[in-house]
């Protein structure tokens, strides 16, 4: 599939969009600095918080798996059987406590952080994968 340009110029603080990449839905979402500043309090909850599982590109293998630590981007499915997570900015404290955002899947319980890391005691076994991608410039971003 060819690559898809996305203008991320207009997602708003705490906003997820959707793009289709290859027949997948890709996120985007802009990450506030409360989100960036929450990602590194529940590492010890984490199955691979450092992001060392080779499923991504070296760029994103750090604590907020991004090249621009505002902007995740990651495909939208679950890393255990493919369902879509439901993108929690409110109500994620009730799946983990303490963790104020994050995305649940549906299907058997998988949770992720707000950089697609899975937590420890759930089905799924890795992170939510990043897909190649690159910015064309602060607004505009290329996947694949
Ligand atoms: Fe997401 Fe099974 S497909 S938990």
């Amino acid at each position: 599939g060819a690559p898809v340009e996305v203008n991320i110029s207009k997602v708003e603080p705490g906003q997820l969009i959707r793009v289709e990449w290859r027949g997948k839905p890709v996120w985007v979402v802009r990450r506030t600095e409360e989100i960036l500043d929450g990602l590194a309090k529940h590492d010890n909850q984490l199955r691979d918080p450092a992001s060392v599982e080779e499923q991504q590109p070296a760029y994103a293998q750090n604590a907020v798996r991004s090249i621009n630590p505002e902007f995740f981007i990651a495909v939208g499915l679950c890393t255990h059987l493919g369902c879509s997570p439901t993108y929690l900015p409110d109500t994620f404290g009730e799946q983990v406590e303490g963790v104020a955002s994050g995305f649940f899947c549906p299907c058997h319980g998988s949770k992720f952080d707000m950089a697609g890391r899975v937590f420890q005691g759930v089905p799924a076994p890795l992170n939510l994968v990043v897909p190649p991608h690159q910015y064309i410039d602060d607004g505009n971003v290329i996947i694949g």
